[in-house]
């Protein structure tokens, strides 16, 4: 960690882009005096607003009594799908999500109606009274079953190169596996909320937990029958989104708005934890198959491969979430003939959307699987299969037809197995195995590559909107929204950077729909290049003018100028105070304001051909880690990781350090304790934190070394920066990898253990036995 002074040096400007500095709210979010949604002080007059949910998951409502709901005491109204002046269906990309049912249902926990009572305690004990008479069917909740029955939520898409099935034919080597691949829940700390007010003349305002103002706007102003322009959302921060509230906080958006307009009364919506794990969306489980040839030394030759994304009821964004899965199949591996088919298929469950890697980490896993499958068979080490596989010169073309113009993965590569000591390690590794029999050490080296930019192409666009007031200091907003990423920090270091100003003279105020419209979710890790872009284009028009007119007033060529250190300054030795500048140029009637907008460019995919550059460039890293895994128990531990992940140049290392830590140990989650069950009946039983278990504080590793691989990002990104969001999360494939590494050790290294994800100790020790068996079964 470094130290106070070290982030703030006495150098100025302070905090501009390079720098690292502490998150803008981090005094805030430690104090507890950073405001949520739920900590705004209530109009006079607020509801409170409780979900009444489906208790089966699927059927119908033959009655439904809400008599009892009404009488309950502190209750003021109650809203069904009746009420609704405007739209009924809320589906953000296609239909399918009704905002209230009275008829089919689809999911448990689907909202049936909303009570409104004077306390939250008042209204949640209300919606307990609701009488319920339903037409029970027996939930599809199997993914395979419902692809056999072409339950698909969408069409199902391939992408091809080559020609896989002759080359499949031809390879001397071939190997076949499938995996079950969990979901992970969100688990945010601060859960759905939302809290609408209504004003005058059937204007509404909403303050909401949500990474896309904007679709929420369009969603309550279609559901209320209003125009956009009379529906305005804040929404200052959220305590984690992490893809759950990119299109499930809308839903409590809308209904809160539903009531408030229904009532005349501002209504907040905040569900409990129960509530939020059973009524929204997780990550897409799904089931992957591989079919691949290789030659002797374990290159790839062919490469089919099925990926099945389980999106629950509705399409949500599950159509993009399949086609990221099938875009990263590959990962880092060149695939000479590939053969990718992805499907999205329906289930009777809550609909799976968005969480941190979109599909992404889903896709890679197999192909990390298959490498893995490839060493054993051929009884290498898995990091020299990896290596071999590995886009390169003339070996570069991805199965969806864009040339990936990196050369800098083996580079990375190669530091990361010298600086972890890999080889040392793995020798060491294999003695230690040898001499102990219940236990065994793991080890594993595993890269990521992830495409960044939106993969629905006009999404990759932002604005920004900037201040200069008289004093000097500026506000500043723009399109992207902060989870707790530090979004805000970089933008605004970047502002500070382009004008040469303190970080601390310029502050971001909440993310509103009347001061930049029309913006796309925080999502697909591409906050920073997008609104930093943005952010950068209102301050160089600002610097502009300023500029110009300083020009003028002392007959000199406005390029000239530098804006640096707080200070305008010009010829060898003249300068003036930005502030004064400022003060001269508002004088001087010069507008002080100024939008900025970016839009990606070189960015495109055909769908029909399943070809294109759907990608600006590609994040890389690679991580190495190491587990011990006690053989009779399952039970296992994480006792070191090495990262070494590529940020470009970094617009703030403490920051992208932070998220590349955080991005690891969620991803670990994923792979390892985050198990979601559903009963027969279609309930969720892991709905609490005591069901299902993140990782604690006491998983990290305790070595845990975290390096930012400084390479500029080739490509125009801002600063030459690359997104940082998403990408380290499929580091942690290599503590799935490791686990199976440790268990393979039980082979001598030459079975590779079937292992679905989570890996629990449950299941772990469960490869154990099914390893041993056949091994006995060898022997005999
Ligand atoms: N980091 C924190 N602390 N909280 C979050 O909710 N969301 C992740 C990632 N990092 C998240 C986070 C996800 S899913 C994405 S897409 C990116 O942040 C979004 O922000 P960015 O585009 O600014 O990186
Ligand atoms: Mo992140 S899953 O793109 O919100």
């Amino acid at each position: 960690m470094r130290t106070l002074t070290e982030i703030h040096p006495a150098s100025k400007p302070q905090g501009a882009a390079g720098e690292s500095v502490a998150h803008d709210s981090a005094r805030l979010h430690v104090s507890g005096s950073a405001r949520y949604v739920d900590d705004i002080i209530e109009p006079q007059g607020t509801l409170f607003a409780a979900v009444i949910g489906s208790r089966i998951a699927k059927g119908r409502i033959r009655h439904l009594d809400l008599q009892a709901v009404r009488r309950a005491p502190g209750v003021i109204d109650v809203l069904t799908l009746d009420d609704v002046p405007g739209h009924t269906d809320i589906g953000p990309v296609f239909p399918g999500d009704p905002v209230l049912t009275r008829d089919a249902i689809r999911y448990a926990g689907q909202p049936i109606a909303l009570v409104a009572a004077s306390s939250e305690k008042a209204a949640r004990q209300a919606a307990l009274l609701a009488e319920i008479d339903y037409e029970i069917q027996a939930p599809q909740l199997d993914a395979e079953v419902a692809l056999a029955q072409q339950q698909l939520l969408r069409p199902s898409h391939r992408m091809q190169l080559g020609d896989c099935a002759k080359a499949l034919q031809a390879s001397p080597i071939q190997l076949q596996a499938k995996m079950h691949i969990g979901g992970q829940e969100h688990l945010y700390l601060e859960g759905q909320v939302s809290l609408a007010i209504p004003g005058e003349d059937g204007d509404m305002l909403i303050y909401t937990s949500s990474q896309h103002p904007s679709e929420v706007q369009k969603l309550v102003a279609e559901v209320l029958n209003l125009s956009f322009h009379q529906v305005t959302v804040d929404m200052r921060r959220m305590g984690g989104g992490f893809g759950g509230k990119e299109t499930q906080a809308a839903p409590w958006a809308c209904l809160a708005a539903l009531m408030a307009a229904k009532t005349g009364r501002p209504v907040k919506l905040r569900l409990p934890r129960k509530d939020d794990m059973q009524m929204t969306g997780k990550r897409h489980p799904f089931v992957n198959r591989y079919h691949l040839g290789c030659d002797h030394e374990g290159r790839i030759l062919a490469a089919d491969i099925e990926v099945i994304g389980n999106g629950g009821h509705s399409p949500d964004l599950t159509d993009a979430i399949v086609d990221r899965a099938m875009f990263h199949a590959d990962n880092a591996y060149f695939l000479p003939n590939a053969d990718i088919r992805g499907h999205r298929v329906a289930t009777d469950t809550v609909s799976h959307t968005a969480f941190r890697g979109f599909g992404g980490p889903q896709g890679m896993l197999i192909i990390e699987r298959a490498m893995d499958d490839i060493a054993r068979h051929l009884g290498c080490d898995p990091l020299d299969i990896r290596k071999r596989n590995l886009y390169a010169e003339a070996r570069d073309l991805t199965p969806y037809h864009q040339q990936v113009e990196f050369d800098t993965l083996q580079r990375l590569i190669d530091e990361l197995e010298s600086s972890s000591h890999y080889r040392a390690r793995r020798t060491a590794i294999s003695h230690w195995n040898q001499l102990n029999t219940v236990l065994k050490r793991g080890l594993a080296l595993t890269p990521v590559k992830f495409g960044i930019s939106f993969t629905l192409q006009h999404l990759n666009q932002a604005g920004a909107l900037l201040h200069i007031y008289t004093d000097g200091s500026l506000q500043l907003n723009h399109g992207g929204t902060e989870m707790g990423q530090g979004l805000h920090t970089k933008v605004a270091q970047v502002v500070a950077r382009t004008l040469g100003v303190d970080l601390s003279q310029i502050r971001i105020t909440a993310t509103r729909t009347d001061k930049v419209p029309n913006t796309s979710p925080t999502a697909a890790s591409s906050g920073a290049d997008l609104n930093g872009k943005a952010a950068e284009q209102a301050a160089l028009t600002l610097r502009q003018r300023l500029s110009d007119f300083l020009a003028e007033q002392q007959g000199i060529a406005a390029s000239e100028i530098r804006f640096s250190d707080n200070q305008v300054c010009w010829g060898t030795s003249q300068s003036m105070p930005f502030a004064e500048l400022v003060q001269q140029a508002y004088v001087a009637r010069i507008s002080l304001s100024a939008t900025g907008y970016y839009r990606t460019p070189k960015i495109w995919y055909d769908r029909e051909t399943a070809q294109g550059r759907p990608f600006f460039y590609f994040a890389t890293g690679a991580a190495v880690s190491e587990v011990l895994v006690d053989t009779l128990t399952g039970e296992y531990r994480l006792l070191q990781a090495d990262i070494l992940h590529d940020v470009g140049h970094s617009l703030n290392p403490a920051i992208d350090i932070g998220q590349i830590e955080g991005g690891f140990i969620q991803g670990m989650g994923w792979l390892t304790t985050e198990e979601l069950v559903w009963n027969p009946d279609g309930q969720l039983l892991s709905h609490s934190p005591a069901t299902y278990k993140i990782p604690a504080i006491s998983d990290t590793p305790p070595v845990f070394n975290v390096k930012l691989f400084d390479h500029a990002n080739t490509e125009d990104t801002i600063y030459h920066s690359k997104a940082v969001g998403e990408p380290p999360l499929m580091l942690a494939i290599s503590v799935w990898s490791a686990l199976r590494d440790a268990i393979s050790s039980l082979s001598d290294y030459r079975i590779s253990p079937d292992l679905d994800t989570p890996a629990t100790p449950e299941r772990v020790l469960m490869a154990v036995e099914a390893l041993r068996q056949k091994l006995n079964g060898d022997r005999r």
